[in-house]
């Protein structure tokens, strides 16, 4: 059995609405970027949301909009994807790490007030596989010492936890439409905000900081631009925002369906001792973007190895962003720095994990795994 490690979920309504883009005028930012922005807005429960090309730009922008700069500091997690400690990076500012739960993978809030020195500016949470961290806590103590949050929401778009949505108590939240994501347009991100200023500022500074886009320049009588202040270029085109238009009404019962996935999965692997999964918190809504198995740290590659000589595509989410080579040698980070950070990334195997997998598939993964991990 050939089993992909993603498959999309795209259907014929999605495509139609990007034939009818590629059949109008505009194919940049222009009408439809602006529907899919109200929509997002209104699922996510925030006042204003700004369409852009990637989470690492929504990221960047994030960091830009706050004026962090050399010489700051921004705490954050080394349990993610490397792009949320590469946002501080291009802004000239250093990255300070803080370990995670070893239940959840989460930033451990317990540990954040001693990260903070004079030079931190904000915070940048990582809701990890889709698992919202731990707001109220990080949002008082950010109120304590006058920092900023921003949520690294790329795997959360649907998330919730002590009845608190993504977007809802941090500045300024980031979303990625990547490929794999449970909305996707191939690449695409987005912010979510709900201070005005930061909306109008967002809008300007996805095109070179300019006064007026494309289609405001274009659709009256010409009006010249300025260049307001140095932004960068990553507008979501109208190409992009069509084919998520639609997506964004069958969101909840795709997760629906991804929530019963994951327990079958549970159910797959409850009785074998070699496999943990990491803890739900319970009295949430888990956004189920990625399923991960943490299995003897030692044995991981091994297993990983024959997961894929039996047909099964697996991916690690995440090695450490600490112990990458340009934050090792610009850092003097070495193993050991964040223990529980590097024990989930020694440990973890992401499976297969979409609404296109059959139950036989289902059951053959679950099979192959245990086979596996007790062999
Ligand atoms: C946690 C996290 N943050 C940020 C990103 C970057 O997203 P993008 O590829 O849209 O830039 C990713 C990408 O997978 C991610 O997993």
């Amino acid at each position: 059995m050939k089993i992909e490690f993603y498959r999309h979920n795209l259907a014929k309504e999605d495509k139609d609405e990007v034939i009818k883009v590629l059949n109008s005028l505009f194919l940049t930012t222009g009408d439809c970027v602006a529907e899919f922005e109200k929509k997002l807005a209104k699922y996510v429960g925030s006042k204003y949301a700004v369409g852009l090309t990637s989470c690492t730009n929504a990221l960047e922008l994030a960091v830009k909009y706050f004026g962090i700069g050399h010489e700051d500091e921004v705490i954050t997690t080394p349990m993610s994807f490397i792009a949320t400690a590469n946002a501080i990076e291009y802004a000239g500012a250093k990255p300070v790490f803080v370990d995670v739960e070893s239940n959840t993978g989460n930033i451990d809030a317990s540990l954040i007030e001693q990260a903070i020195t004079k030079k931190t500016k904000a915070i940048i949470v990582v809701h990890l596989y889709g698992q919202m961290c731990d707001m109220k806590r990080i949002r008082k103590i950010a109120d304590k010492y006058k920092l900023k949050v921003i949520e690294d929401a790329a795997h959360c778009l649907e998330g919730e936890r002590d009845g608190i949505k993504v977007g809802q108590l941090g500045d300024i939240a980031c979303y990625s439409f990547y490929a794999t994501k449970n909305l996707t347009s191939g690449e695409g991100g987005a912010i979510s905000c709900n201070d005005k200023k930061i909306y109008e500022w967002m809008l300007r500074a996805r095109q070179h900081g300019m006064s007026k886009n494309a289609a405001t320049r274009y659709s009256k009588k010409y009006e010249h631009y300025d260049m307001e202040f140095l932004g960068n270029k990553c507008n979501m085109s109208n190409i992009q925002a069509a084919l998520m238009v639609k997506q964004l009404d069958r969101i909840e019962g795709y997760l629906d369906m991804r929530e019963k996935l994951a327990r079958k999965y549970d159910k797959g692997f409850l009785k074998n001792k070699n496999i943990k999964t990491p803890a739900v918190i319970s009295g949430g809504k888990h956004a189920r973007h990625l399923y991960t198995i943490w299995v003897d740290r030692d044995k991981r590659d091994e297993y990983m190895h024959l997961l894929q000589d039996a047909g099964i595509g697996v991916a690690v989410n995440f090695r450490p962003i600490h112990l990458m080579k340009y934050y090792r040698e610009k850092y003097g980070y070495k193993k050991g720095s964040f223990p529980i950070s590097e024990k989930i990334g020694d440990s973890t195997i992401t499976l297969p994990f979409y609404i296109k997998l059959s139950d036989k598939e289902v059951k053959y993964v679950i099979d192959t795994v245990n086979t596996i991990t007790n062999g």
